[in-house]
């Protein structure tokens, strides 16, 4: 293998990447970023790695979920909270109903640039450069606002590390506490049948911790009641930000990509000699690669050799995105080749890109149903095989959001317009989370294939 550094990416051709018409202050942003704090520390990815290793022998589970694009616009305090309650109360039901133990990641802190289908988006008969996520360019429809603009990356940064700020004193610092269990249900899905579902649940869960206080096992001796390990992800999509975040580890001596624990390639920029994946090929945390229907076996051979050429579990994910519609006619005879190749690989599912639907009324949507059925073929292709569903990749927010219809609330294509305020695609939102996480419980309990 030819030698890498950070750099290296930029001899490989590219897809999907701005051009910035100010270089100039391009170096400048890229050399500010340099000499930033890191975000992550590379010890955390490696804890992630070995967390993500468990899952791919049916160990653990991997929770990955948050918005399909964070926004400078919408970012408070409240949101994040509520998106924290959401994933760590879908953890509570995937542990204590699903019998497993869960590694929580989340989208966030970071996941701010977007593959394109089209360069150019035309609204009343005038082309505007398309949105590519509010580290490149501006949503509004504004000619000069569309350009990319480097100064975004210092933006995206300090937005990344005050989100990570309270996500840790959430996670280490109470919010997390299993005696706080009630508290993560959020008002708006307690009238629910899933919110009341989850009351149950908790009251188990206190009855339980009650009954363990009474045998002298506490928060104060078992720090793990009260706190959890959370981790965060993006799409590694925007090379000059990735590149100008990359530190060499001084207890490892390799080279992290410390923007996130984790990052992930996606469906557009995953081909082999292209600059994504070579960048992925260099750093040391664990790293994924979205799949879609059109993917072959020697193109996933291929990116193992490249991206874990030591067959290292918990190095490499694929994110299989193939729809409810292909995933039976094309994933079983996959993973049955590759089966026999012995590859590590943590197989997580991503049952939203391949399910999204246009509605009637121009909204671009995901119908849960099809979410779940998408879901449930994983779980049932892999068990049939006898490998393992290690995880679901989700687009989820803890807000009472009508972007994908169905699911217990019903939501119709008419109640779209109702609260539709996502960046980019459309995601759960908290009732349709926890509905989902209590479906997957059942798959999960019945993955065991003893
Ligand atoms: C995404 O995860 O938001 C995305 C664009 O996914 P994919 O690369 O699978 O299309
Ligand atoms: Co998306």
């Amino acid at each position: 293998m030819k030698i890498w550094n950070c750099k290296t990416w930029r001899d490989f051709p590219i897809q999907q990447h701005p051009v910035y018409e100010n270089q100039e202050e391009l170096l400048l942003v890229e050399q500010q970023l340099r000499e930033l704090p890191p975000l992550v520390f590379a010890k955390e990815s490696r804890s992630l790695q070995d967390l993500l290793a468990l899952a791919s022998k049916g160990k653990a589970f991997l929770l990955q979920g948050g918005d399909c694009a964070e926004s400078f616009l919408h970012f408070n305090a409240v949101r994040i909270r509520d998106f924290f309650k959401v994933i760590i109360q879908m953890s509570a039901i995937l542990t204590f109903a699903g019998s497993c133990p869960v590694i929580k990641v989340g989208r966030i802190a970071g996941q701010f640039a977007k593959p394109r289908t089209s360069e150019i988006e035309t609204y009343n008969g005038i082309d505007f450069p398309s949105y590519r996520g509010d580290i490149i360019n501006d949503m509004e429809l504004d000619l000069e606002k569309r350009k990319p603009d480097a100064k975004r990356m210092l933006s995206a940064y300090h937005q990344s590390a005050s989100t990570l700020n309270l996500l840790r004193a959430f996670a280490k610092g109470g919010l997390a506490d299993l005696k706080e269990v009630h508290q993560w249900n959020l008002d708006f899905v307690k009238n629910n049948d899933f919110g009341k579902q989850y009351e149950k649940l908790a009251d188990k869960i206190t009855q339980t911790l009650g009954f363990m206080e009474a045998c002298g096992i506490n928060p104060q001796n078992t720090p793990l009641l009260k706190e959890v390990d959370f981790y965060t992800s993006h799409e590694a999509l925007l090379l000059h930000y990735e590149e100008s975040m990359v530190r060499k580890d001084s207890l490892s001596g390799g080279y992290y990509d410390c923007s996130a624990h984790m990052l992930w390639v996606g469906e557009r920029t995953r081909a082999i000699n292209e600059a994504h994946i070579e960048f992925l090929r260099g750093i040391k945390n664990p790293v994924g690669v979205k799949i879609g229907a059109n993917i072959t076996k020697d193109e996933i051979l291929k990116i193992c050799d490249i991206l874990n050429p030591n067959n290292e579990a918990g190095r490499l994910s694929f994110i299989v995105r193939m729809g409810a519609k292909n995933i039976e006619k094309i994933f079983p005879k996959l993973l049955e080749s590759l089966l026999k190749e012995g590859r590590e690989i943590v197989w997580s599912c991503d049952p939203m890109h391949g399910n999204t639907i246009k509605a009637n009324n121009g909204y671009k949507t995901r119908d849960f149903q099809s979410i779940l059925s998408e879901v449930r073929s994983f779980f049932a292709i892999h068990k049939s095989y006898g490998s393992y569903a290690g995880g679901v990749h989700l687009e989820m927010t803890g807000d009472n959001v009508t972007e994908c219809i169905g699911g217990s609330q019903e939501i119709t294509e008419s109640r779209l317009a109702c609260n539709y305020n996502t960046q980019c695609d459309p995601r759960l939102n908290a009732v349709q989370s926890i509905e989902l996480a209590f479906l997957i419980a059942d798959l999960l309990k019945d993955r065991k294939i003893d």
